[in-house]
């Protein structure tokens, strides 16, 4: 059975809303735009993705409609709230009812943890959320994954530190969803007592059957791990910026602890970074958030493409 089909008109809202297989279907899209763009470049042409940010972006949405673009398709859409009709008051579903209009796909970030799935359930075309508060980031997901598998060619039995903001982060709760269901993944969360892991998201590496491990020390983790997360402590989510400023520089990654750390071992980043990793790490060669930067554009293609049921283009020539 074709994967890609069965995304046809779906939403994406969490991660484990699309199986494994659809997964794997959307990655290997992925690898197939990325090495032949020019053969996709009019897949989605006539077709209009609505980014409706309600909180800053740079990444998630600027990928999202280079994607659309990309794929000779249209974009709208507003960066902040004060420039949308909910300044005037409006509600997220009429919001969305009325962008399905218009548009045949809306991808939406909010910093209310659930809009997103209320949004889809008022709306007629495809719902993506691009990050609902610090609940989950599904494409940051399918970014994070991707580039797991490219770069460690699995994303199973793997061990794997998330590091940093771990409560707050949004990418982190969704990448352990998906990790978690994984064979053999082995977690350690490293964070300050007072931004471990909320326990709904333990309780999804417990159900996953994982191993998991906490610890306030990165310099006690780095050399046991295959894949090493790391994270911006989320200063919009904090409610006094007391505590901010006190946990902001927890973890700083530089040259001296990479030394310490295997040599196969993959850095991560969703990005923005602020301290957390120094600068001198970026010509390291296990460094690759950039890269996934990167590989976060193609899979929106592939994810584009999927929830519209566009079919691969004929090969020309
Ligand atoms: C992340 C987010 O918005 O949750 N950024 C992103 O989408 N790449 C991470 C963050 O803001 O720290």
């Amino acid at each position: 059975m074709d994967e890609r089909k069965a995304l046809v008109g779906r939403n994406l809202l969490e991660p484990g809303d699309f199986s494994e297989s659809e997964m794997e279907a959307l990655f290997d899209l992925a690898d197939r735009i990325q090495q032949v763009p020019a053969r996709y470049a009019e897949a989605a042409k006539g077709k209009v993705l609505a980014a409706l940010f309600f909180e800053p972006s740079t990444r998630t949405r600027l990928s999202f409609e280079t994607a659309m673009l990309r794929l000779g398709g249209q974009t709208v859409g507003f960066s902040e709230a004060q420039s949308s009709s909910a300044a005037k008051g409006e509600s997220i579903a009429d919001t969305v009812r009325t962008v399905g209009c218009y548009a045949d796909i809306t991808v939406i970030r909010h910093p209310k943890e659930g809009s997103c799935r209320v949004a889809a359930t008022h709306s007629d075309v495809p719902v993506v959320n691009a990050g609902d508060g610090g609940h989950h980031h599904p494409t940051q997901t399918l970014t994070d994954l991707l580039t797991i598998r490219r770069e460690k060619g699995r994303t199973c039995h793997l061990r794997v530190g998330l590091c940093g903001d771990l409560k707050f982060g949004r990418t982190v709760h969704s990448l352990i969803k998906a990790l978690s269901v994984q064979e053999g993944i082995e977690f350690c969360l490293i964070s300050p007592e007072e931004l471990r892991v909320p326990s709904y998201v333990v309780r999804m590496i417990e159900v996953g059957g994982c191993k998991w491990s906490e610890t306030r020390s990165l310099g006690e983790a780095i050399s046991g791990l295959d894949v090493l997360y790391m994270t911006r402590v989320q200063k919009e989510r904090f409610f006094n910026e007391e505590d901010y400023i006190r946990l902001k520089d927890s973890y700083i990654l530089d040259e001296q602890k990479m030394q310490q750390a295997p040599e196969g071992m993959i850095v991560m980043h969703p990005l923005p970074r602020v301290n957390e990793i120094a600068a001198e790490v970026d010509a390291d060669p296990r460094a690759v958030y950039f890269k996934q930067a990167r590989n976060g554009m193609y899979v929106r293609m592939a994810l584009i493409m999927g929830l519209l049921g566009i079919e691969e283009p004929e090969t020309r020539g």
